[in-house]
């Protein structure tokens, strides 16, 4: 998986704090603005008019400051929560397909050091190659660093002798102005493949990002990556995000990657228990439900979200 916050814009949406919003773009009206008209009553009439316009522009930007500073909040409190596995509780176990696992969450700076080299061992086996293909390049110390990052967090399949066997390093994080789950990486072992993890580990992003208000799932894949392709995009239904890049008509350079996003239904937080009963449950949890493993597990994901209401 690439996956990196590469636009500029992006970086600058990082710097931008909601009060430096606010303060970029309150300005006191100058002499100029007055002395430049002709004067008189047309000159007042204008300025009223200006005025007017000033103030909805204001306002405007009054309230996107103010949904930054709202996403933004929802980040900080996705990333502040112990363990996030806690609100899918039944999704901790995977037994399907002959397999028994156990999924467990680490934040980067807790994983052992011989669990720090297997999520960068089998990253580094699943994926150089196709950085290197790429005009990205493969770089040991740069993939360390980004995966050892402070907000870097995992969710680790491990068998029943505590042997890791796939895993998804995750971020809760804003990408332009939208609050979302950034999947970094997905990568299971040969031996693992076609049994329904990488599917269970995804859908638990998904899950995640319902019950901390993320507005989606996004990650990045190369596009000669094509079982990475088929897997996001038919198995789990991701498409190209708005800010894919687009091959630029005049030139003949072509993006090796693309961005695909899955939209994640609001959560209904606002709601009696009654209203909730009565409102179609979103799409996702009716995807949790429907693929849902076994009646406990169902029975689990509904309780919790009858507690949660
Ligand atoms: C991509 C990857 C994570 C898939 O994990 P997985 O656990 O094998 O996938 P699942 O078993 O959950 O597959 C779910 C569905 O995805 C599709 N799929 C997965 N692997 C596929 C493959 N090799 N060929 C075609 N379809 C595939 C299938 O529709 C599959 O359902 P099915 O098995 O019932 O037909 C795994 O192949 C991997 O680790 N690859 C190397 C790293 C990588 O490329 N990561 C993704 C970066 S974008």
């Amino acid at each position: 998986m690439v996956c990196y916050h590469n636009h500029p814009a992006v970086e600058q949406s990082y710097l931008l704090t909601p009060e430096v919003d606010l303060e970029l773009h309150t300005r006191k009206p100058r002499e100029t603005d007055i002395n430049n008209n002709n004067g008189g009553n047309e000159s007042i009439e204008c300025s009223r008019r200006k005025s007017a316009k000033g103030k909805a522009k204001k306002q405007k930007r009054k309230e996107e400051s103010a949904k930054y500073a709202m996403s933004f909040a929802k980040v900080e409190a996705a990333n502040k929560i112990k363990d996030p596995l806690d609100l899918v509780a039944p999704f901790r176990k995977f037994e399907r397909n002959g397999i028994s696992l156990k999924v467990e969450f680490f934040r980067a700076q807790d994983l052992t050091q011989e669990m720090t080299d297997w999520v960068f061992d089998l990253t580094k086996k699943n994926m150089q190659k196709l950085y290197e293909e790429s005009d990205w390049g493969w770089k040991d110390r740069e993939k360390l660093e980004e995966m050892t990052e402070e907000k870097a967090l995992y969710l680790i399949a491990l068998d029943s002798e505590s042997k890791p066997v796939a895993f998804t390093h995750f971020r809760f994080d804003m990408e332009w102005d939208e609050e979302l789950v950034y999947c970094y990486e997905l990568q299971v072992i040969d031996e693992y493949r076609r049994k329904g993890i990488g599917k269970f580990l995804i859908q638990i992003l998904e899950l995640l990002a319902y019950k901390t208000e993320m507005v989606k799932v996004m990650l990045t894949t190369f596009k000669s990556n094509k079982i990475g392709e088929t897997f996001f995009m038919k198995a789990m239904k991701y498409t190209l995000d708005e800010t894919s890049p687009e091959d630029p008509v005049w030139e003949e350079t072509e993006y090796k990657y693309q961005i695909l996003s899955k939209e994640i239904k609001p959560k209904p937080t606002s709601k009696t228990q009654e209203e909730a009963m009565q409102t179609s449950p979103p799409d996702i949890l009716l995807s949790q439900l429907m693929s849902a493993w076994n009646l406990v597990e169902l029975a689990d994901i509904l309780l919790s979200q009858l507690k949660s209401v």
